[in-house]
């Protein structure tokens, strides 16, 4: 099928009368050819790319390279290219050991141009093969890499839509606490402060980045539950009565059952009902004591209680820097988790905490 293809021919051969022989049976058989005069000289033809031959006849016995040794190198660089051997008469174990070494054939020189032929024309029907072969393994590497790409920008896009959902769920959190603060005049920015000393309380004791998200929510609605408070107990001015102090102290518990209906904040639902829990078991509603209240519970109280005692309030004016530290070491080990109040004085985390009081809008 091959007879009438014009072909490229490789002739390695030292022997000037050699080549000349099979230089004529190239163009006696219409193929053109380029010829090199040792293995050396046809690696380095190849591996330039000078010559892209669709065969290759090797001699076996060459000075610089011999055939054996270029056989490798040239089968390394053109995988799908055959490798005829020209042995010497009275050498075919050499020929046969080439072939296990990978050559295609073996032709005894001299060989008359009819067996020259028949072997080349075997040599390129193999080529083909050979070539269409790798042709399927190129298209199904390519299909693999495209598909790969795919596979990565879909991730791509799904990490966006997640970040996206993690925006939209935080807006949706900004948006609730704010019904609150509108509820309570008295806590403007109370929640958004809450959640930013919280986080960093969180970041400092190295809890794990869900943990810190979920504590961003329960720390930004911890006071969620007010909704269910009437306004007239909320914002009373003076000090409240038993039953109105009894009625103040469900927003924990009221709080808990909003966040506790959607999947997503069941986590946050558990530290929004303990934030008014302390660490001697006197807080409220479950009066739990230390190890009992909800971990991260036991960083919102502190900043809750925090920026409670550092901002105004209907029943009192806010306390400077000096008194609410000295509050808030005292209050170590009985209202608040003994390794929150530390890691909080370890990270610098209370001069930042005025810093960013002080830099708020409305208190300039
Ligand atoms: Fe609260």
């Amino acid at each position: 099928m091959n007879a009438y293809k014009k072909r490229i021919v490789l002739i390695v051969e030292d022997d000037a009368s050699m080549q000349k022989v099979l230089s004529i049976s190239m163009q006696k058989m219409g193929h053109n050819y380029k010829i090199a005069k040792n293995g050396r000289e046809a690696v380095d033809l190849v591996e330039a790319g000078d010559v892209a031959p669709d065969a290759i006849l090797l001699d076996i016995r060459m000075p610089v390279m011999p055939g054996l040794v270029a056989l490798p190198k040239l089968r390394t660089i053109l995988p799908t290219v055959p490798v005829i051997m020209l042995t010497a008469f009275g050498d075919l174990e050499t020929g046969l050991s080439a072939m296990k070494a990978g050559a295609f054939d073996y032709l005894v020189k001299p060989s008359s141009l009819d067996k020259i032929r028949d072997t080349l024309e075997k040599a390129f029907s193999y080529r083909e093969v050979m070539e269409m072969k790798a042709e399927e393994e190129r298209r199904r590497e390519q299909l693999r890499v495209d598909l790969e790409k795919r596979v990565e920008s879909s991730y791509e896009e799904l990490g966006n839509v997640y970040q996206q959902l993690k925006k939209m769920n935080m807006q949706t959190a900004y948006a609730l606490a704010e019904t609150i603060e509108v509820k309570d005049r008295y806590t403007q920015g109370h929640c958004e402060r809450v959640r930013w000393l919280s986080s960093q309380i969180g970041k400092a004791m190295q809890l794990p980045a869900d943990d810190i998200e979920q504590l961003e929510y329960a720390a930004l609605l911890h006071d969620i539950g007010k909704i269910g408070i009437p306004d007239s107990i909320l914002n009373k001015e003076g000090p409240l009565d038993e039953r109105e102090r009894e009625i103040i102290r469900m927003h924990p518990i009221i709080g808990a059952q909003i966040l506790s209906t959607v999947e997503f904040f069941e986590r946050a639902a558990a530290a929004v009902r303990h934030h008014h829990e302390r660490w001697d078991g006197k807080g409220y509603p479950d009066g739990v004591i230390s190890d009992g209240i909800d971990r991260l519970a036991r960083i919102i109280s502190l900043a809750d209680t925090l920026d409670a005692m550092a901002t105004t309030r209907p029943y009192r004016v806010a306390l400077d820097f000096a008194q609410v530290i000295a509050e808030i070491k005292a209050l170590r080990g009985v209202q608040f988790a003994p390794d929150v109040v530390d890691v909080f004085f370890a990270s610098g985390l209370d001069k930042a905490y005025f810093k960013k009081l002080e830099e708020e809008p409305h208190r300039a």
